[in-house]
C-alpha cells in the first residue's frame, strides 16, 4: 500500500533480513510456564503476533538470572539450558509465520520482586539515595492495596548489594551465556534491556549511579557496564550475530535523571562496542503514579520520537522506537530517517493482524487500541497481561473464534460494546444473528463515553464497521418485546441490554438544575429531549433536536468539537460520584472552561479506571483543577449549593450552576428472566449482568460467544 510503503517496506539490522519495519515490542507477559519456563500459552501468544505479519517479535524481558535478579510473577527465563526447547519451539513457530523472533536479556536490579521475595540483596551501583517518595500508593482502591502488599509482607528488611567489580564481571558473563543460549535456541537476535530502572539503567542514571570508581560518575563511566555486556555478548554469539540494546534516551521527573546528551552519548560507545542496534526508550520516577505513563508506556502521542530522532543523528546503526506512535506518522518518520523501526506495544495487543491488514490495504480492520492501560495495569496484581479491547490477548486458545458445530439461529438484544461484540463473534462463527437495538444507532453507553474520552470511539466505530461488514442483520429502533422474541424463534437470545442508572437518594436530587447520567446522555446525544422539559428550556431542546435531526449528535467528534464553543450547562458544575464515568465527565467539562468539584462519600476516587491510567485521571484532574472531595457525607442539593460534611465534620458549601449525579449504575437483568420465564435460552454480556465499562463489555460477549 502506498500510504504505508515505508513501514512496509523491508529492513535491515545487521545480519537480519526483516519482512517490514514493524516490530513487536517487548512487553512482560506474565504468561510464561512455571520456573521462567516459556510454555504453549506464551508461544501461542506471541505465534498469533507473528502470525499477524510484523516483522520481529521481541520477548519482554527474559531473565537472565531466574530467580536472581527475576521480577515478574510469570516471568520467562533464559537462564539455564532448561529454558532451550520451549524458546527453541517458540522460534520454530515465529518462523514459521516469516518472523524473527528476538529476546530481551533482563536482570531487574533494585526492583527485582523475586530477589526480595527469597531475601537476596538487590542488585545495585550504589546505595539508593533516599527520600524519594510519591503518591503512587495512594490511588490504590482498598482491595488492590492488598494484593499489591501482599508479596511485600513475606519479605524480610530490603538488602542491598553494591556491586564489585568481580560481581559486575560475573554478571556480564551471564548476559553473554544468555546471549549465547538464545542463539542456540534459534533465537534471530538479542536485545539488552539497559532501561526502564532495571540494573543497567541503574548504572547508566546519574541519579542512582553514585559509584566514584571507574563505573560511575561520567557518562563513559556509567555507560561502562553496558560497554562490558556488549563486549561480553559479542565475544560468546560472533561478529554475525544480531546485537542490540533498550535504553533510556531520558528520565523524566527525576532531578540528575538521564539526558538525551548523556543517551546519545552511550549509545555511541554501544555501538563502537559491537551493537548493531539501537531501541529508544525512556524512564520516568515511579515513586509517582504519573510516572507509569510519562515514561516507557507514555501516555503522550509520539513522545519519544525527537529523542529517538536526535539518537540517530548520533549513531550509524539502525534506531528502533515506540511509544504511542500512529501508524501514518510512522511511516513519515521512516522516510524522514527519523527513526528505521517501528516497535509496538499497546496496537498489537488489540490487534494482532495489524502488520497483516496494512499490508492487505485494510487498515480500517485494525482494532485500535483504547490506551486504557488494561494491559500494563495487571502486573501491578500479579495477573497475565490481557487488553479490554481485545478479549483473545494472553486467552489466545480459550478465546479463539472457531466454527460452531451446530449453526444456530440467535438474537443479540442490545448494540453496545457487548452487544456488538457478541454479535460479531457469534456470526464469525457461522451462526444466524439478528441485533436489535432500541434506539436509533449503535453503540450504547460507550458513545457518551466516547464524547468524554476520545480514544474510546476507536473502537465503537471499529465495531459498528465489523458488524456492517458481516452478515449480521442489525435492527435499530426495535424493542425486543415478547411478541417480536416469539415471532423470531431464536435458539438462543444474548441479552447486552447494558445497566440502569437510578438517582441514588440524594436530598435535593429532583432540582431542575440536576442531571442524572441518563439525562446527561439524553441532553448530549440528543435523545428524547422532550424528558428534559423541566431542566432545558424550549430554546435550547429545539436548538438540541434540530442538531440531532441534522445527524450532528451521530457525530461524536464533532459534538467533542462543538462542545468547546457551546453546552447547555453554566459555569459551576459539582459531579456527585467517584468512578470513571464521574472523572471523566469532570476532565471533559474542565477542559471545556467549567469549574469542576467532584465528591463522594468513598475515599477512594477512580474505581473502574484501571491503576495505570488511574494514576493519570487523578493527576490530570488536578491539573485541571478540579476539586476531588473524597469522603464527603450527608450531600445536600441546595438552591445553587450542594452541601457535604467533610471528614473533619466541618459542612461545607460548593456553589453549583449544575450538579450532575454520575453514580447509581448497576446491572438489571429483568429482560434476561422475562425472557428465561417464557421459555428463552438466555445469556447475557456487559453491563447488564453488573458494570464492567468496555474491558468487561468485550471479555463477557467473548465468553458468551465461546459457550454457543
Ligand atoms: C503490558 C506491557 C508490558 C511491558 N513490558 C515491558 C518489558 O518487559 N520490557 C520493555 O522494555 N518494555 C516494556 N513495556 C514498554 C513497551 O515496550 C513500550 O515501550 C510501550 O508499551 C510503548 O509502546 P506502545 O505505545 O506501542 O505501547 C511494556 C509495556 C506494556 C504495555
Amino acid at each position: 500500500m502506498a500510504r504505508f510503503k515505508h513501514l512496509l517496506s523491508p529492513g535491515r539490522i545487521g545480519s537480519l533480513q526483516l519482512r517490514n519495519r514493524i516490530f513487536m515490542t517487548p512487553m512482560g507477559s506474565n504468561l510464561a510456564d512455571e520456573d521462567g519456563i516459556t510454555g504453549e500459552r506464551i508461544r501461542t501468544y506471541y505465534t498469533e503476533r507473528a502470525k499477524g505479519g510484523a516483522a520481529l517479535i521481541t520477548m519482554g524481558s527474559v531473565s537472565i538470572g531466574y530467580r536472581e535478579g527475576s521480577s515478574n510473577w510469570r516471568q520467562e527465563a533464559i537462564s539455564d539450558d532448561r529454558h532451550i526447547p520451549g524458546i527453541r519451539a517458540l522460534a520454530d513457530s515465529v518462523h514459521a509465520h516469516g518472523a524473527k523472533l528476538c529476546v530481551q536479556l533482563h536482570h531487574a536490579g533494585l526492583v527485582a520482586m523475586n530477589d526480595m521475595l527469597d531475601g537476596r540483596p538487590l542488585a545495585t551501583p550504589s546505595i539508593p539515595p533516599a527520600g524519594k517518595s510519591g503518591d503512587m500508593m495512594d490511588a490504590f482502591l482498598e482491595d488492590e492495596f492488598h494484593i499489591f502488599t501482599a508479596p511485600h509482607a513475606k519479605m524480610g528488611a530490603i538488602k542491598h548489594q553494591v556491586l564489585t567489580a568481580q560481581e559486575i564481571e560475573r554478571l556480564v558473563q551471564m548476559y553473554a551465556a544468555a546471549a549465547e543460549r538464545a542463539k542456540r535456541a534459534g533465537v534471530d537476535a538479542v536485545e539488552i534491556h539497559a532501561g526502564h530502572g532495571y540494573i543497567i539503567s541503574s548504572f547508566l542514571s546519574p541519579y542512582s549511579n553514585r559509584r566514584t570508581d571507574e563505573y560511575g560518575g561520567s557518562v563513559e563511566n556509567r555507560a561502562r557496564f553496558l560497554v562490558d555486556i556488549v563486549k561480553g555478548i559479542r565475544a560468546a554469539v560472533g561478529a554475525d550475530f544480531p546485537v542490540w540494546a533498550r535504553i533510556d534516551s531520558e528520565e523524566f521527573l527525576v532531578d540528575q535523571g538521564i539526558t538525551i546528551g548523556d543517551s546519545c552519548r552511550t549509545a555511541q560507545l554501544a555501538e563502537v562496542a559491537g551493537l548493531d542496534a539501537i531501541n529508544v526508550s525512556a524512564y520516568s520516577d515511579m515513586a509517582n503514579g504519573i510516572g507509569h505513563s510519562v515514561a516507557h508506556a507514555t501516555h503522550i502521542p509520539g513522545k519519544f520520537v525527537p529523542n529517538a530522532t536526535a539518537i540517530k543523528r548520533a549513531v550509524g546503526i539502525p534506531v528502533i522506537t515506540a511509544g504511542r506512535i500512529e501508524l501514518d506518522q510512522a511511516d513519515r518518520y521512516i522516510a524522514e530517517g527519523r527513526f528505521d523501526f517501528l516497535a509496538l506495544g499497546r496496537k498489537l495487543l488489540a490487534d494482532p493482524d495489524l502488520a497483516r491488514k496494512l499490508a492487505d490495504g485494510r487498515e480500517d480492520d485494525i482494532r485500535p487500541c483504547i490506551y486504557c492501560y488494561t494491559c500494563i495495569s495487571q502486573i501491578y496484581f500479579g495477573r497475565h497481561v490481557r487488553c479490554a479491547v481485545n478479549p483473545e490477548a494472553g486467552f489466545e486458545r480459550e478465546r479463539e473464534i472457531r466454527p460452531a458445530e451446530t449453526k444456530k439461529r440467535i438474537v443479540v438484544i442490545g448494540g453496545g460494546p457487548a452487544g456488538m461484540e457478541a454479535a460479531r463473534r457469534l456470526s464469525l462463527k457461522g451462526h444466524s444473528v439478528m441485533l436489535v437495538e432500541q434506539s436509533d444507532r449503535l453503540g450504547g453507553t460507550a458513545q457518551f463515553a466516547s464524547i468524554a474520552y476520545e480514544p474510546n470511539q476507536g473502537i465503537v466505530d471499529w465495531l459498528k464497521r465489523q458488524l456492517a461488514q458481516s452478515n449480521v442483520t442489525v435492527k435499530l429502533r426495535t424493542l425486543a418485546t415478547p411478541e417480536l422474541m416469539c415471532s423470531l424463534k431464536p435458539d438462543e437470545v444474548v441479552v447486552a441490554t447494558g445497566a440502569v442508572r437510578t438517582m441514588p437518594d440524594i436530598p435535593g436530587s429532583d432540582r431542575p438544575n440536576v442531571f442524572s447520567g441518563d439525562e446527561m446522555r439524553k441532553l448530549v446525544l440528543g435523545q428524547d429531549l422532550d424528558s428534559l422539559a423541566n431542566k432545558v428550556d424550549r430554546q435550547t431542546r429545539w436548538a438540541l433536536a434540530a442538531a440531532a435531526m441534522s445527524g450532528v449528535t451521530k457525530d461524536l467528534a464533532l459534538i467533542r468539537w462543538a462542545s468547546k464553543s457551546w453546552m447547555p450547562l453554566g459555569k459551576r458544575i459539582v459531579i456527585i460520584g467517584s468512578e470513571l464515568v464521574a472523572l471523566e465527565l469532570a476532565e471533559f467539562l474542565a477542559h471545556r472552561g467549567r469549574t469542576v468539584s467532584v465528591v463522594d462519600e468513598v475515599a477512594k476516587f477512580g474505581a473502574g479506571i484501571q491503576i495505570v491510567r488511574r494514576w493519570r485521571v487523578l493527576h490530570e484532574a488536578r491539573e485541571l483543577g478540579v476539586a476531588l472531595l473524597p469522603l464527603a457525607r450527608d450531600i445536600r442539593i441546595g438552591e445553587g449549593v450542594v452541601t457535604y460534611v467533610n471528614p473533619h465534620d466541618q459542612v461545607r458549601s460548593i456553589t453549583a450552576d449544575h450538579v450532575i449525579v454520575a453514580k447509581g449504575a448497576h446491572g438489571n437483568l429483568d429482560l434476561a428472566d422475562s425472557l428465561r420465564s417464557a421459555g428463552f435460552s438466555v445469556h447475557t454480556a456487559g453491563d447488564c449482568d453488573g458494570v464492567g465499562y468496555i474491558d468487561g463489555a468485550m471479555s463477557s460477549a467473548a465468553e458468551v460467544a465461546q459457550a454457543l
